[in-house]
């Protein structure tokens, strides 16, 4: 028997089938990020593993165990990125954009790799859109990121969106509490996971994101990050929450909402959907305002987020039917006369007048060449064969009605022109 390669697990095709939906959802995110003046940055697709490293940080999920990294030829530590945040600024500190612009708004759609364990909306190379906004530590900018998520899902119609949000504080706050954390959850601490156990040390933060009951239980009663915020940190909150108020966004105030990767400061926000269930974010996000400065750069407060392109595409699965655009025209020829005689009439219905024409190019039997129409379910089907290239003239079928009349070779164009 021969061994076929199949892809790698964690991985997928997106076949012709499926991909309008993707298409589509990409055309609407570039159109929906430059609405608000975002522009597109481009990263390469691997990066220095060093980047990671002192990004997301040494004690997270990512880095521990979840990136794809490899020593080359040259001996460089590389790694298949993981997240863009990173590497934007990287990017930015590299190119002194923020020399050029005091504030850079920009977005990225790009592929990136985690070897987690691939379930439903999670996989090992998957699709993430996001935007970062580099300059500006004022709660309005905070406000304009987490409106544009929530608007970006509700453009798409997305039902039962839930945002959550919360403040962790700058890093004196985070020292403060860290303590009060380990000296609350101590004394559970054989009650705890092996997991969170290691955690008490090196990020008691990190155990409030548990997925575990009987730890979600020992959480209830533990301090709260909100009480320890400093008075900067507390005005910036409850600005950001008079903004969305404004803008009619409700959102809930989660106290356990510390998310996953180390840069995080002040604002954290996830948005969440009945369709994924409650373990699966559709994005999440928040302000970093140290990192630039950690990776060698001036101090640029900052605050983006991203999102899974595949969990949106299974939230729009509802609607998948009327996103497809069907083939206009199914052009059916039957014999070289007629094979002859369509180039020109196809060519400049799809070069002058801009239509989708589809033909067979089998040479099929007027039979089969229906039967493909029918499959592509088509709005309209022109049929050339030899008596009507003997009459100057083809059938034109209107798939929906199902009347068909004799038109003139030289009227097609005209009769496409008219409103159909
Ligand atoms: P993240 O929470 O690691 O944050 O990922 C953001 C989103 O990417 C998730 O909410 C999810 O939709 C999607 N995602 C993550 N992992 C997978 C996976 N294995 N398969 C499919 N989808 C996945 C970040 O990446 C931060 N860089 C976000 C950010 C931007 N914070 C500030 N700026």
């Amino acid at each position: 028997m021969k061994e076929i390669i199949k892809n790698i697990k964690g991985t997928k095709d997106i076949l012709p089938n499926e991909v309008a939906i993707w298409q589509y959802v990409e055309d609407k995110i570039h159109l929906f990020f430059q609405k608000y003046g975002y522009h597109q940055i481009r990263t390469p697709k691997f990066e220095n593993t060093s980047l990671f490293n002192r990004s997301i940080g040494l004690d997270t999920d990512i880095v521990n165990k979840e990136m794809y990294s490899w020593t080359d030829q040259g001996g460089n530590n590389l790694t298949l990125k993981p997240e863009v945040t990173a590497s934007v600024v990287r990017s930015f500190i590299q190119h002194n954009l923020g020399k050029i612009n005091s504030i850079n708004k920009l977005y990225y759609i790009d592929s990136l790799f985690r070897r987690e364990r691939p379930q439903k909306g999670r996989f090992r190379q998957f699709e993430q859109f996001g935007i970062e906004a580099l300059g500006s530590d004022y709660p309005e900018i905070d406000a304009e990121i987490i409106s544009m998520a929530y608007y970006l899902y509700d453009s798409f119609k997305i039902k039962s969106l839930k945002l959550k949000i919360n403040s962790i504080g700058s890093k004196n706050t985070r020292l403060n509490y860290k303590k009060e954390l380990k000296d609350y959850l101590i004394n559970y601490k054989n009650d705890l996971s092996s997991i969170s156990q290691n955690r008490l040390n090196s990020n008691p933060l990190r155990i409030l994101d548990t997925k575990i009951d009987f730890e979600k239980e020992i959480i209830k009663d533990a301090p709260k990050i909100i009480n320890y915020l400093d008075s900067d940190d507390k005005s910036h909150f409850e600005e950001l929450l008079m903004l969305l108020d404004t803008m009619n966004i409700q959102y809930e105030i989660d106290h356990n909402l510390v998310r996953g990767l180390d840069y995080y400061t002040k604002t954290v926000f996830e948005i969440h959907s009945d369709i994924l269930g409650s373990q699966a974010a559709l994005c999440g996000g928040g302000r970093y305002d140290y990192l630039v400065e950690e990776l060698g750069g001036d101090p640029t407060p900052a605050i983006g987020f991203a999102a899974g392109m595949e969990r949106l595409i299974l939230s729009l699965d509802a609607q998948k039917n009327d996103i497809f655009k069907k083939p206009f025209i199914y052009f059916i020829t039957l014999g070289n006369g007629a094979i002859k005689a369509s180039a020109k009439i196809i060519n400049s219905l799809r070069i002058k007048q801009n239509l989708t024409v589809i033909s067979n190019s089998l040479r099929k039997n007027l039979k089969a060449q229906m039967k493909e129409a029918n499959k592509l379910n088509v709005s309209y089907v022109i049929i050339l064969g030899d008596d009507e290239i003997k009459n100057n003239s083809a059938i034109i079928k209107d798939m929906d009605s199902g009347n068909q009349e004799s038109v003139n070779l030289q009227n097609i164009e005209d009769f496409f022109k008219k409103p159909h």
